[in-house]
């Protein structure tokens, strides 16, 4: 498959298996994921690999910011969405937790770390079949909250980027109608018709 073909079939597959992923495959999509365009080599890309009982500790997480942005909620609906929270993790045999690092130095940016950083998430997705795995990518504002990436033991200063869910497919997903880029370009300047290198 071509790799202009590999994006255009990709998509989210949250249908797994609980079978566990082999370290090997972890390590050779973490390999891919690096490989991201880098300004000023920062090396930002930062994972957590959570699995097994691991994944308690991000529910844990989840309940908690749940708990503390939603005090007022009605309390069996409360009870409904806590519960259905505290299992979100255990939807994927691993989950790993992608974070852009701090930059230190006076010329790399946080915002350019953070650009790698989710580049090596959509690394992560596109790798992912090769190996016979399905990903999807989740976030959500528990993410973003403060304490969330130095609970999972990120350094200070180190942004969270995304939660990328990976496992076995239980079933292959039908192909995507996928959207053409018409509608979101403009173009600036003409073709010559001579281009000179
Ligand atoms: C940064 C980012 C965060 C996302 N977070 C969530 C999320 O928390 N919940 C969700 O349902 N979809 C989320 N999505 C969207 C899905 O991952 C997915 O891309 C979308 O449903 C489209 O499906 P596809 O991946 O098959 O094209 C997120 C996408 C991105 C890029």
């Amino acid at each position: 498959m071509s790799i202009i073909e590999a994006i255009k079939a990709r998509s989210s597959n949250g249908i797994m298996t609980d079978a566990a992923v082999s370290p090997e495959k972890i390590k050779q999509l973490l390999d891919a994921a690096v490989c991201t365009p880098v300004h000023h080599n920062t090396k930002p890309w930062r994972f957590l690999v959570i699995q097994g009982a691991g994944r308690q500790l991000l529910s844990d997480i989840m309940v908690q910011y749940y708990d503390k942005t939603m005090p007022d909620s009605e309390e069996s609906k409360a009870i409904a969405l806590r519960d259905k929270l505290s299992k979100k993790p255990f939807r994927s045999p691993i989950i790993i937790a992608v974070a852009a690092a701090k930059p230190e130095g006076e010329k790399a940016i946080m915002r350019e770390n953070v650009a790698s950083a989710i580049a090596a998430c959509q690394n992560i997705l596109l790798a992912a079949p090769a190996l016979g795995l399905s990903a999807f990518w989740r976030t959500g504002s528990f993410m973003y909250a403060p304490d969330t990436a130095s609970a999972l033991g990120f350094k200070e200063g180190a942004e969270l980027v995304g939660l990328i869910y990976l496992g076995h497919p239980k079933r292959e997903m039908p192909p995507k109608s996928r959207e053409t880029s018409e509608a979101y370009v403009r173009w600036l300047g003409q073709m010559t018709e001579t281009i000179i290198s």
